[in-house]
């Protein structure tokens, strides 16, 4: 009898599991940020340069940044705004544009409530305010720190979690700031509901403090470290907590208690967590290529979905040492075979004897775009052990030596073989 009941519900399972386990699928790196409209429709912010709009499974690239996505909201309207590691902050919709800049990787973005501006805060120790309608840009008083967190309340006041573990409330954007809760380590996400704000940080503490006083309310800190994103559905009062162990825990706000804690990933962490409008679905994203959406009520049916299965975490002992180079240094980036790729950097098939900047669909800088480098052993190997920001400076290929010769020679043969491959 219970050998038929568990046959019977894994076939319910299953049948849920094909109308509402969905993945989205096309990055071409990992996924830092995600957010669902209150239309439904879902953002994805990833480490391949691009920003998904996703109408159901089928995505819509928002290109223009210059470095990796890692923050993107939607305004009420359903326009998405982005942010990255080019210090860039980008409204896109109809008439996509650059709000502004800062001087840092920007690390988070949050909406006033009276919709007319957007708050970004960065690694530069700035938050700015950039005006959606006609009004003038501005900058919250020093926050002291770098910036990784920031969300508004329903009366305005801002909130901030920084590098340096402090949690700051602005009450209005000339006063400084009131520090809440003082932590010791970075606090990397932080997310509020009426009356608490709830905060993750490096060491895995995950705390809920009254807002207006900071005093604590509930502690849910587990040996899990870091946390690394947060996300609250107000209707339902629950709020999902992702951690660099690939857990993603259920808490509900009314009770404070953890309702679910689930392993998403085996392997690798949970960067990016939204619900969707009616709190029933969970999108998560991480070091795959891809966001999950789960039934929050089955979740702890499911198998690890981020199965964290990128070829560069394959076991490297069993790889010949070039192969590993590559594997660890430069995948991420470059695809080696024929055909389109959504990688932050240019394909690197038929690498050898091509002209540097020349791959067609890729949109390179200006730089390399007029370099008459062509690749062979001698310009990879300079480009390495010299470092592209030495070898091509102005280029946009991130700051990278490999000190040893031998494993520049390792790798350069691996290249030779792996791209010539059809
Ligand atoms: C974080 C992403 C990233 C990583 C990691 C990375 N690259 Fe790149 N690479 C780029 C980008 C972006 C460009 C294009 C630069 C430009 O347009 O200025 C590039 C360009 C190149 C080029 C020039 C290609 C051409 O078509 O002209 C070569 C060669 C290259 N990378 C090799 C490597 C190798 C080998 C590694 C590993 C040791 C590596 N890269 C690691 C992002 C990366």
């Amino acid at each position: 009898m219970r050998g038929a009941l568990a046959i019977l519900f894994s076939l319910c399972a299953s049948v849920v599991l094909a109308q509402e386990f969905t993945t989205l699928k096309g990055h071409g790196g990992p996924i830092m940020g995600v957010a669902v409209s209150q239309q439904g429709q879902v953002a994805t912010a990833s480490f391949d340069n691009s920003v998904g709009l996703w109408t159901g499974r089928d995505p819509l690239w928002l290109e223009g940044h210059e470095a990796a996505v890692t923050a993107v909201r939607f305004l009420p309207d359903g326009t998405p705004i982005s942010a990255g590691d080019d210090f860039s902050v980008r409204l896109w919709g109809n008439a996509p544009r650059e709000l502004g800049r800062h001087k840092g990787k920007v690390t988070s973005l949050a909406l006033s409530p009276d919709g007319r501006h957007v708050a970004s805060g960065s690694w530069d120790g700035s938050i700015r305010l950039w005006p959606l309608d006609d009004g003038a840009q501005s900058q919250m008083p020093d926050p002291g720190a770098g910036v990784n967190t920031l969300a508004y309340d329903s009366k305005g006041r801002l909130y901030a979690g920084t590098t340096k573990g402090v949690l700051l409330r602005y009450d209005s954007d000339t006063s400084s700031p009131f520090v809440m809760v003082n932590h010791g380590f970075g606090i990397n996400v932080l997310t509020l509901g009426n009356g608490w704000v709830a905060y993750g940080a490096v060491d895995g503490g995950t705390r809920v403090v009254d807002s207006e006083t900071g005093a604590q309310i509930a502690d849910f800190t587990l040996d899990r470290r870091p946390i690394l994103s947060m996300t609250h559905h107000p209707k339902t009062g629950q709020i999902a907590v992702g951690d660099g162990q690939g857990y993603i825990m259920m808490l509900d706000a009314q009770t404070w208690s953890i309702t679910r804690d689930f392993r998403a990933t085996r392997r690798g962490p949970v960067w990016a967590l939204a619900f969707s409008p009616d709190g029933q679905l969970i999108y998560a994203g991480g070091l795959d290529d891809v966001v999950y959406a789960w039934p929050v009520s089955m979740l702890d049916t499911f198998e690890p979905g981020i199965d964290g299965d990128r070829s560069f975490l394959r076991d490297a002992a069993s790889m010949p040492n070039g192969e590993r180079q590559f594997m660890r240094k430069c995948s991420i980036c470059h695809a080696l075979t024929a055909g389109p790729s959504r990688k932050a950097g240019p394909n690197l098939h038929g690498l050898f004897g091509r002209r540097a900047g020349t791959v067609a669909e890729y949109s390179y800088s200006a730089t390399l775009q007029s370099s008459d480098i062509v690749w062979d052993e001698v310009t990879v190997n300079a480009l390495f052990d010299e470092g592209p920001d030495h070898y091509i400076p102005g280029s946009k290929m991130p700051m990278q030596v490999i000190r040893k010769q031998t494993d520049r020679a390792d790798l350069i043969a691996f290249l030779k073989q792996a791209t010539g491959e059809d």
